[in-house]
């Protein structure tokens, strides 16, 4: 892992450790994939214009997101499936999140009870909601999540049914994971993938690890749209702050914001869901100015440079979040791999700041971006 520069070559490290199935479930987007290469693309054209010679002082990356101090603007967004990548999982990402001091978001989607991944968190993890199909599981279901101890609830638009996933339905791939002889195949040429994804899923006395998946049996299957009326509903019965993930278009920003978000995440699903929709960094502009300052923004998809994350800023997003990221860094090294990412992306957006005069995200303006050409 230590000989990793960048994450690029996390990427590839993960690459050469899973199965071609589960890497292609991670590494994948929907359809001809247009969206997924976008996000990362529309980072790439936009260019740089820094300041020289400012007497920034000594760079402090770390910031605020709803009131909660992170370490750097870069947060943890919610993946589920975790545990086909490594055996610890949720565990790992949310002890990596704590041991840096940032936010991983918990997936309703889990290997792992949402009462022990918050454990392991320390108390700063944030949950993800997927509506469940009856609308009356709801209230249980947000005081659990309020009871295990997670202080802020993100809400998932963009999911009324799946994507198209190509690359899984061509490798036979689904979740919860049925082993089947072409896996099974692909397993034995990657024996410590093999050997880890044994040790965490075959049954056990306590009844069975993959037994953590029942749950979620019914959102895997089918999950359902979230409609104004869940979100009214989800905002009644959850006291602390709500943010709405899935945002592209500026015209439901204001209903979003009457609604009672606190802050929205501009996403595609790192193109997994519609694919052909722009890339969030091309649709973050006209989010920011509908949002017009009355609520935080944050972006992800696409994000894999300490620049992205400066580039991002630059156009109003108060924060990114990274997903694909921290689970090549799972898949390659469990909890260590993932903290070596959030160093990489650490050390990389410190350089990003001092390199255009910056001292603090705060200092990030506008101008640092040129205009597209
Ligand atoms: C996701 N994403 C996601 N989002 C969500 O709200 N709930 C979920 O359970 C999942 N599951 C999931 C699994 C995997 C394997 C991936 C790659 C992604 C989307 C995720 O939160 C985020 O929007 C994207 O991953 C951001 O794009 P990048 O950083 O992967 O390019």
């Amino acid at each position: 892992m230590r000989g990793a520069v960048n994450l690029a070559d996390v990427r590839e490290l993960a690459r050469r450790r899973l199965p071609r199935a589960v890497f292609d479930m991670v590494d994948g987007g929907a359809d001809d994939e247009l969206t997924l290469t976008r996000n990362e693309t529309a980072f790439r054209e936009l260019l740089l214009s820094p300041r020289t010679m400012a007497d920034a002082g000594p760079v402090d990356p770390s910031t605020e997101v709803l009131g909660q101090r992170v370490s750097m603007p870069v947060l943890l967004a919610p993946t589920g499936g975790g545990r086909v990548a490594h055996r610890r999982a949720e565990l790992a990402v949310a002890a990596a999140a704590r041991a840096h001091g940032t936010v991983y978001v918990q997936s309703t989607v889990t290997g792992f009870p949402l009462e022990e991944v918050a454990r392991a968190g320390g108390g700063g993890l944030w949950y993800q909601l997927y509506a469940p199909a009856a609308r009356a599981e709801i209230p249980a279901m947000l005081e659990r999540v309020a009871a295990a101890g997670y202080r802020v609830l993100v809400l998932t638009v963009d999911t009324p049914v799946f994507g198209g996933r190509e690359r899984d339905r061509r490798n036979g791939f689904s979740l919860p994971v049925r082993p089947h002889p072409r896996m099974l195949l692909q397993g034995a040429s990657r024996p410590a993938w093999a050997v880890d994804f044994l040790r965490g899923n075959l049954p056990t006395r306590r009844g069975g690890r993959l037994s953590a998946w029942a749950t979620q049996r019914q959102i895997l299957a089918a999950p359902r749209p979230v409609t104004w009326a869940d979100l009214a509903h989800v905002r009644d019965l959850w006291s602390g702050p709500l943010v709405v993930k899935g945002v592209l278009r500026p015209q439901e920003v204001p209903r979003l914001l009457d609604a009672g978000a606190d802050a929205l995440v501009v996403s595609n699903h790192g193109g997994r869901q519609l694919d052909g929709v722009p890339a969030t960094i091309e649709a973050l502009p006209a989010v920011v100015a509908a949002v017009g300052g009355r609520a935080e923004v944050y972006l992800d998809g696409g994000v894999r440079r300490g620049t992205d994350v400066l580039k991002a800023l630059a156009l109003g997003a108060r924060a990114v979040l990274v997903g694909r990221p921290y689970l090549y860094g799972l898949a390659a090294g469990g909890q260590a791999g993932v903290e070596r990412v959030l160093e990489l992306l650490h050390a990389e957006f410190v350089r990003a700041l001092a390199l255009t005069g910056c001292r603090t995200p705060a200092d990030v303006e506008a101008g640092l971006v040129l205009p597209a050409r």
